[in-house]
């Protein structure tokens, strides 16, 4: 679809004097008015007439250089419309040709994106909070790649920090009774909560949890160092089960600890800056120039130790110095906004240029219907659960719809931990997820499953048509007249997935899907597509394979399989 607004954009510059890169084409807000829409406002300026003036004016001489598009103008606007078998030949085949790879370009090309997501919490199991982070940072990491950029996606993994010692006395004290093989996280997690049950009662256990942190920090204690490894292989274990279930993959694993060495340097750095003061004995950054209520920036304790905000700024230096990242984006929830606030108030005050470029991406609560985590009390709901019953409930529905599909198992796997991942992206991420057991595994509606099955139905029939032998023909373009709807969907997803990356919002992507879908579901109702004179049902064909490949490449970005059955 690019070559009509490339041609279109080219004609307008021609005409006016302006660069083409310029001139923005819209979509008109009624689809009958046509397939875009200029809005002749800059050009009032260049050309010295009242934008209607200009708009009834450049009808008249682009209707000459615009060979199958047509003109209009409507007051202030122009408003064009593509020769509807040439749209349909050329969105079509655009589709067809890419196939899983459509939508891809090489905008981004020698530009690096570094994204830090997921980020959990050793011996803890990960929270639905992480699982927003994990879903939204890999469909970003998808996206971006699909643009032709580098992505280097990060896991900022929390392993460090007084609770790691609390953990390590607790395994001393109570080590020999716990199994920490048959249920890793299980396990830590109860040996958490007995710790702070017990830790106001017995001065003594609070002190070994101090010293076990100390003698981690000091990096002398190999006994001590070895637990807190063997913590954290054990949890990366039980991590990985839920990434690759959710088809994540990281570049870098970088827990906080890797950063411990690189603390000194970060911290010499701002001071270097000029811009620290000691307060109450703990090292600072003021941040007043952001509002009168922000708190300064902790960087070092009384006690000498360092902060999580010490680790980020350390981790951003390196990010920096590996990368020269063109954006670095922190998927993080909403509740750490000062955090990162902080951490860009420092790079600012720093005078550091590239401080635009650090992104918090910041995202909403995932609302369960089992209510609130508190690791702590021990109650939690472990992620695993979710997505096995999200699994069992798509297994439920299979069985009860489609009794004779062969690799039940697996779909259902695709559909339920699907329909998980599209709840999540499906809003824009600043806003709370509400999580309807009901809702999301329904195969109507704004959800998962639905576009699925819509994929599932277009691939269904290209199966029976492949019996029949039919779909050989030439096609007739025309015949798809009615489906500019489809088509212009189908056309717009490059630009889509442009935005859905300026935005860091895969519910950009969501939307489209939705969109594509209820738009073909509409035509398929009222067309037939085999059976039909040649040409015709070669053309109706060929859409329906665009719109299955081009809704199977959103369904990719967004780390939603795309069955061919269901
Ligand atoms: N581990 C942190 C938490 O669970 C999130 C880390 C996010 N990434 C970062 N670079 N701060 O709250």
């Amino acid at each position: 679809m690019q070559e009509f607004t490339d041609k279109i954009r080219a004609a307008l510059s021609e005409r006016s004097g302006l660069p083409a890169q310029g001139l923005k084409l819209e979509q008109p807000r009624d689809p009958k008015l046509g397939d875009f829409a200029f809005p002749c406002f800059p050009l009032a300026k260049a050309l010295k007439k009242a934008p209607p003036a200009i708009a009834a004016e450049l009808a008249g001489e682009l209707a000459e250089d615009l060979d199958g598009i047509s003109v209009e103008a409507a007051g202030p606007y122009l408003n064009f419309r593509v020769d509807p078998a040439r749209l349909a030949e050329s969105v079509v085949s655009a589709a067809v040709e890419a196939g899983s790879s459509y939508g891809s370009t090489r905008d981004g090309e020698g530009k690096k994106i570094v994204i830090d997501l997921s980020s959990p919490n050793i011996a803890k199991p990960m929270s639905v909070g992480h699982l927003r982070s994990t879903v939204i940072g890999g469909a970003l990491q998808r996206i971006f790649d699909a643009l032709g950029y580098e992505t280097v996606g990060i896991n900022h993994i929390g392993d460090w920090g007084s609770q790691f010692g609390k953990l390590i006395a607790a395994l001393d004290r109570w080590g020999a009774e716990t199994d920490l093989e048959t249920d890793p996280i299980q396990a830590l997690l109860a040996l958490y909560v007995r710790y702070h049950e017990e830790e106001e009662s017995d001065p003594e256990l609070a002190e070994a949890g101090r010293a076990a942190f100390r003698a981690l920090e000091g990096g002398e204690d190999e006994e001590v160092r070895r637990k807190w490894e063997h913590i954290t292989e054990l949890s990366l274990a039980e991590f990985d089960k839920i990434y690759s279930r959710l088809g994540v993959t990281f570049d870098e694993v970088r827990g906080e600890a890797f950063y411990e060495p690189y603390l000194e340097s970060a911290v010499d750095r701002v001071e270097a800056a000029g811009i620290t003061e000691m307060s109450e004995g703990a090292l600072i950054v003021d941040l007043s120039h952001i509002s009168e209520s922000t708190p300064p920036c902790l960087l070092r304790k009384t006690d000498g130790t360092t902060l999580y905000a010490t680790r980020d700024l350390a981790a951003v230096f390196h990010r920096w110095e590996l990368y020269e990242f063109t954006r670095c984006l922190y998927v993080v929830g909403g509740d750490q906004r000062l955090h990162f606030q902080q951490l860009k108030g420092v790079l600012e005050r720093m005078e550091l240029d590239w401080e635009e470029r650090v992104e918090h991406i910041a995202f909403g609560m995932m609302r369960l219907p089992e209510g609130r985590m508190s690791t702590r009390k021990g109650r939690v709901i472990f992620l695993e659960d979710v997505l096995d019953r999200a699994v069992e409930e798509a297994l439920r529905i299979i069985h009860e719809k489609n009794p004779d599909l062969s690799c039940a198992a697996e779909v259902a796997e695709q559909v339920g931990v699907g329909a998980v991942v599209f709840n999540d992206l499906r809003r824009e991420r600043i806003k709370d997820v509400e999580f309807d057991w009901d809702e999301i595994l329904s195969f109507e509606g704004e959800t998962g499953p639905y576009v699925q099955y819509t994929h599932a139905r277009l691939a269904s029939i290209q199966r029976k048509a492949k019996d029949r032998g039919e779909g050989e023909g030439e096609p007739d373009w025309a015949a798809l007249e009615d489906a500019r709807g489809v088509l212009l969907r189908i056309g717009r997803f490059p630009d889509v997935l442009r935005s859905a990356a300026r935005n860091a919002e895969p519910s950009e992507v969501s939307t489209w899907l939705l969109g594509l879908s209820r738009e073909v579901n509409g035509w398929y109702a009222s067309h037939r597509v085999l059976g039909q004179d040649s040409g015709v049902t070669t053309a109706r064909l060929a859409l329906v394979r665009a719109t299955q490949q081009a809704l199977a490449a959103g369904l990719r970005l967004l780390g939603v399989a795309a069955p061919d059955e269901m």
